[in-house]
């Protein structure tokens, strides 16, 4: 039975993946910050400068995974002056300019029971 091996790192994503070989895993999930929402928690990054922070991670993310590979991104829009804000979407566009294929959306409904 093949062994299973994990490995925990603790750094910027961007290096950590720097460490990694082209077409390595088969499957990335990532939680990316949901822009600047948890600023107090873990810090984050205004909506405006989202697209520009994420675009050279999704690059190395591209670069590791193998053709036949996955990728899941768990992320939330953020409320702006009253408004969604869209840099999730305009993320979604310009994650296709670099070559990724848009094919599912999971909807994560919380549920509160009364
Ligand atoms: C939405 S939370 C997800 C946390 C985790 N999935 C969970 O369920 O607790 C985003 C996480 O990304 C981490 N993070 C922020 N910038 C990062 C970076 N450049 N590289 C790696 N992790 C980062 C934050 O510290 C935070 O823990």
């Amino acid at each position: 039975m093949q062994k299973i091996k994990s490995n925990i790192h603790f750094g910027d994503c961007l290096e950590i993946l720097a460490t990694y070989p082209d077409n390595f895993f088969d499957l990335i999930i990532t939680s990316p910050p949901y822009a600047d929402s948890r600023a107090n928690s873990y810090g984050g990054i205004k909506p405006d400068d989202y697209v520009a922070w994420f675009l050279p991670r999704a690059q190395q993310m591209l670069r590791v995974l193998k053709p036949t590979g996955t990728f899941i991104l768990n992320i939330k829009e953020k409320v702006v002056d009253g408004e969604r804000h869209t840099y999730v979407i305009e993320l979604i566009l310009e994650l296709r300019k670099q070559g990724w294929l848009w094919t599912e959306e999971f909807i994560w409904v919380r549920l509160v029971l009364a």
